[in-house]
C-alpha cells in the first residue's frame, strides 16, 4: 500500500469561493414542501404553516441560497396564483409531478419562511408556459419598493418591504423534452427569449443577476451545442449557466458513485470552455459564471436497455398517456415519511465528492443547490427533526470552505472505474487512475486558515497521509476532524446522533508536513491556523 502524498502552496490559487456555493433546492414536489418544511398541524407550525422545528434545523446548518419553486414545476406555474389571500388562490393541476397544487404556499410565505431560515432566495421564474411579461412582472411584484401595480398589490397582500430577491433562473432545464414548454428544438428561440426576459428584469431591478439554462445533463444528445446557441443569444444579458446533474450507479459500487465527481469535472470543464468561446466570439470582457443549481447521486439499479430508441428514452414516458395519472391532492399533515436509501455516510459521501469537484471549479463555479438538500441534511419525519450525517458534512464546508480554492496536489492509490450504463439515458465512460484520495482546499486569509477537506474513496483501506504545507510558514496549529461509520449503513435518527464529527488525535506537523491516517470511507477536515 502506498501512501497518499499531498501538497498545497499559497501560489496555486484557483478563485475566489462565492459564498452561494453551498445552498440547497427545494421544490413543490413530492413531501419536499408540503408535508417536509410546511405541515400546518404541526405543534411546531408557526402561523404560516410553516415547522419550526425545521426552520431552527435549517438556520442552524447556515444555508446560504436555496433555489424556488422549482424545477419541472416551475415550467406550468402562475406566480400570480401564489400570492394574495390564501383561500382565494387557484388550485391548479400540476402536469409536472400529476399533482394539485393548492398553492397554500406562494411567495409571500415563501419569503418569510426564507427569512427565518436566515437564507436568501434563488427564484426561478416560468419560461416554459409564459415569457417575459411574466417574468418582469414578479420582479415588480417582489423587487420595486411601491408605486406602480405589482409592486403595490404587494404591498396591499401584507408585505410592505420588497422581498429583495437577488438570483433569478431563466426558466428550468429548458432543453429537456420532458419541460413543459421545452426549448429543446429551439435553443436560439430561447436565448433571444432569455435576452429580452433579462433586460427586462434587469431594468426593474439593475442589482439582479439571472440564470439562463444549459444541458440539463452532460448526457443530453445535444450537448454541448445546445447550450452554446443559447448563450450566443443573451451573453450581454445574464451572469450565469445553470446547470444540472445527477449521478448513478448501481447498488454496491461505490467506487463508481464516488467517482461521480468525475463526471462533473468534465461537464464543468466543457461548460467553462463554451462561455470563454462564446465570450471570445462576442469580444466580451464579461465572463459568464456557472450556477450548478441541482445536483445529487443516487444508487439505481440497471434498467433494460431498449437499442435503437437513442439516449432520449427517459423523456418518452413523459410524452405518454398516463391513466395512473390522478393528480392527487396532498394532504400536508398526512405524508408518508420519506425515506432515503442507504446509510448515512454513503449520502454524506456521494455528495461531499460532489461538492468538493465544485469547490475545485470555484473560480467559475460560484452558486450550487443540492438537491433534497432540506430534506436530507435535516432530515425529518412527522414528530422530529434531526441532522442526518451530512448535516455536519455541509455545515463543515459551510463554515470553513471560505476564501480562495487551492488546488491540491493528491499522488496516492488509484483504481479504474469501467464504462457502464444505468439505463438508456444514464450512460457512463469509463475512467483510469481514480484517486482514492478525494481532496479540495480553501484559504481563508482572513481568519488565517487553510482547510483541506479530503474523502477516503477505498472501502478497504486506511491510508497514511503526508499533506506538505511548507509554502504556508506560520500555519503551526492545526485540527483534524473526521466523519466515520464502522457501520456503513449505519443512520442517525431523532436522539440518536451516532454519525458525528470527532476529532483524530494521531496526527503530527512537524516541519511544515502533516501526517495523519484517514480511515477507509471517510470524510476528514484538517485545518491549519496560525
Ligand atoms: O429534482 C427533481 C427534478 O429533477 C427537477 O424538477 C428537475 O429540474 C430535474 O430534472
Amino acid at each position: 500500500m502506498k501512501k497518499a502524498a499531498m501538497i498545497l502552496d499559497r501560489d496555486f490559487t484557483i478563485g475566489q469561493v462565492d459564498p452561494r456555493m453551498y445552498g440547497s433546492f427545494i421544490e413543490h414536489l413530492g413531501r419536499a414542501v408540503y408535508g417536509g418544511i410546511y405541515e400546518p398541524g404541526h405543534p411546531t407550525a408557526d402561523k404560516n404553516g410553516f415547522r419550526e422545528d425545521v426552520i431552527q434545523k435549517v438556520r442552524e446548518l447556515g444555508i446560504p441560497v436555496v433555489r424556488y419553486p422549482g424545477g419541472n414545476f416551475v415550467s406550468g406555474f402562475n406566480w400570480e396564483d401564489s400570492v394574495g389571500p390564501r383561500d382565494q388562490r387557484p388550485k391548479r393541476l400540476d402536469l409536472a409531478w400529476g399533482t394539485t397544487e393548492t398553492n397554500e404556499v406562494g411567495l409571500h410565505e415563501f419569503a418569510e419562511w426564507a427569512r427565518k431560515a436566515n437564507t436568501e432566495i434563488m427564484y426561478a421564474v416560468n419560461l416554459g408556459t409564459r415569457g417575459a411579461d411574466a417574468a418582469r412582472n414578479v420582479v415588480e411584484y417582489a423587487n420595486h419598493k411601491g408605486g406602480s401595480y405589482w409592486s403595490d398589490l404587494r404591498i396591499k397582500n401584507g408585505a410592505k418591504n420588497p422581498f429583495g430577491i437577488k438570483l433569478w433562473c431563466l426558466g428550468n432545464e429548458m432543453d429537456g423534452p420532458w419541460q413543459l414548454g421545452s426549448w429543446e428544438k429551439d435553443p436560439s428561440g430561447y436565448g433571444v427569449l432569455c435576452n429580452e426576459a433579462s433586460k427586462a428584469m434587469k431594468w426593474i431591478d439593475a442589482s439582479i443577476e439571472t440564470a439562463v439554462c444549459g444541458s440539463s445533463a452532460p448526457f443530453m444528445e445535444h450537448f454541448p451545442e445546445w447550450d452554446e446557441k443559447v448563450l450566443d443569444q443573451c451573453y450581454d444579458t445574464v451572469d450565469y449557466l445553470s446547470v444540472h446533474h445527477y449521478h448513478s450507479a448501481q447498488p454496491g459500487d461505490i467506487k463508481s458513485l464516488l467517482g461521480g465527481s468525475l463526471y462533473y469535472e468534465d461537464f464543468i470543464n466543457t461548460e467553462a470552455a463554451m462561455i470563454e468561446y462564446v465570450a471570445s466570439k462576442h469580444r466580451s470582457p464579461k465572463k459568464v459564471k456557472i450556477s450548478f443549481d441541482e445536483y445529487g447521486a443516487m444508487v439505481r439499479p440497471f434498467s433494460p436497455l431498449n437499442p435503437g430508441y437513442g439516449r432520449y428514452n427517459m423523456a418518452r414516458s413523459h410524452y405518454k398517456f398516463d391513466p395512473e395519472r390522478r393528480y392527487i391532492l396532498h394532504d400536508p399533515d398526512n405524508m408518508t415519511d420519506r425515506v432515503f436509501p442507504g446509510g448515512d455516510m454513503l449520502h454524506l459521501l456521494s455528495m461531499a465528492s460532489i461538492q468538493l469537484a465544485l469547490l475545485r471549479h470555484a473560480d467559475v463555479v460560484k452558486v450550487g443547490c443540492m438537491t433534497g438538500g432540506l430534506g436530507a441534511l435535516c432530515a425529518s419525519n412527522h414528530d422530529h427533526v434531526w441532522k442526518a450525517a451530512s448535516h455536519y458534512a455541509f455545515r463543515q464546508l459551510i463554515d470553513y470552505a471560505r476564501g480562495i480554492s487551492m488546488e491540491t496536489k493528491v499522488d496516492s492509490e488509484t483504481y479504474d472505474m469501467p464504462g457502464y450504463a444505468i439505463d438508456d439515458t444514464s450512460q457512463y465512460t469509463g475512467k483510469e487512475g481514480v484517486n482514492y484520495i478525494d481532496s479540495a482546499s480553501a484559504w481563508d486569509k482572513e481568519h488565517d486558515r487553510l482547510t483541506v477537506f479530503v474523502i477516503n474513496r477505498s472501502e478497504t483501506q486506511e491510508y497514511p497521509i503526508d499533506l506538505d504545507i511548507k509554502g504556508f510558514e506560520g500555519y503551526n496549529s492545526y485540527e483534524h476532524v473526521e466523519i466515520y461509520s464502522p457501520d456503513f449503513d449505519a443512520k442517525n435518527a431523532y436522539g440518536e446522533d451516532i454519525i458525528v464529527p470527532k476529532e483524530n488525535k494521531e496526527g503530527k506537523l512537524e516541519d511544515g508536513v502533516f501526517t495523519t491516517h484517514v480511515k477507509p470511507l471517510s470524510w476528514n477536515v484538517i485545518t491549519f491556523t496560525k
